[in-house]
């Protein structure tokens, strides 16, 4: 297919493909639209980067029943999930199951090896920390799966323990940070394959990232930190004995300098979820964790997972239908 003729009218660009004469209208507002350089959604200057102190009262929260009954509230609180990376929801029924109506407010639970939900809850034989009542660092979930979940929901039924506070941490923000004061650190941490795994008797996942992985224009698009899953990085290939004790020491180091600027006061946002409590967020850049708590008191969370274009989805389409509400109501009564 070729071009026969363009020619440039009020309505458009007019053109002629040939050899068959078909034409077509590229109207003004199509060519402006695609003549901007597209952004990278889910790369970190199309995000809101943040520390606690930008939420001097907390960690904003929206009540369940104006979320479920306003699409203009949910397209805030969804497009806050992209820009910040995270929501919080009060008052969604504490009861088993009701994380379910969440995840379909904006997409699909992604089934995993753990189910469609699990229980976060101290268990006598725990086999994964999330089932005792110690603390947890700050980590992203499932790191050794390929293509990772990149939504978490974690919904409180039941909290009457003392402690177990959680926390939230931007980690675009926290990894700009290690740019911006330690940039061979960095780019490092950018290039270094890092293997993450889980094995039990019927799994066995293992996923190879760089800890901090870029864009096609260099810019932060993913972390994945869970020292819990981390295998012991590699040398590279044809390494000898020298490079690669080069490589491991720098590539340990640079892993230290990013666990130190994570572990800072003053990234953390902290909130303790009560019943009824549902937090969501971005599980390609939010860590998350918690401190111990008390096993004098039951704790109980339900969670799973989802994705992240169910959310890019339904923002775009309630945009769509929150716009088209406005203009009606600018339109003249007569009309
Ligand atoms: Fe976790």
């Amino acid at each position: 297919m070729t071009v026969a003729d363009a020619v440039q009218a009020p309505d458009g660009l007019h053109v002629t493909f040939g050899p068959d004469g078909h034409q077509a209208v590229f109207t003004r507002s199509w060519l402006a639209g695609h003549a901007a350089a597209e952004v990278d959604r889910r790369g970190e200057d199309a995000k809101r980067l943040w520390s606690a102190r930008d939420f001097p009262g907390g960690a904003p929260v929206t009540s369940w029943q104006s979320y479920a009954s306003s699409d203009a509230v949910r397209l805030r609180c969804l497009q806050d999930l992209l820009d910040s990376g995270f929501m919080l929801l009060r008052g969604v029924p504490a009861e088993p199951g009701a994380i379910t109506g969440v995840v379909a407010s904006f997409g699909y639970i992604r089934e995993t090896n753990y189910g469609q939900l699990f229980d976060v809850r101290v268990e006598p034989t725990a086999a994964n920390l999330a089932f005792t009542s110690l603390p947890i660092g700050p980590h992203t979930d499932n790191p050794y799966r390929d293509p990772v979940p990149t939504v978490q929901l974690l919904h409180c039924l039941t909290n009457c323990a003392d402690g177990g506070e959680s926390g939230l941490l931007d980690g675009f923000r926290a990894a700009a940070q290690l740019r911006a004061e330690d940039p061979a650190a960095f780019d490092r941490l950018t290039s270094t394959p890092v293997t993450f795994g889980y094995i039990d008797a019927t799994t066995d996942l293992r996923a190879t990232r760089p800890m901090i992985a870029l864009n096609s224009a260099g810019l932060i698009r993913e972390v994945r930190y869970n020292s819990r899953s981390m295998e012991a990085v590699r040398p590279r290939s044809g390494a000898s004995a020298a490079e690669a004790a080069d490589q491991m020491r720098d590539f340990y180091l640079a892993y230290r300098a990013f666990a130190a600027i994570l572990m800072r006061p003053s990234l953390t946002l902290r909130f303790m979820l009560r019943p009824g409590d549902c937090v969501a967020f971005d599980n390609t850049r939010i860590l998350h964790s918690r401190t111990g708590f008390s096993t004098a008191g039951r704790r109980h969370l339900q969670g799973c997972y989802a994705d992240i274009d169910g959310v890019e989805s339904t923002v775009a389409v309630l945009g769509r239908s929150c716009r088209r509400k406005t203009v009606a109501a600018s339109l003249p009564s007569a009309w």
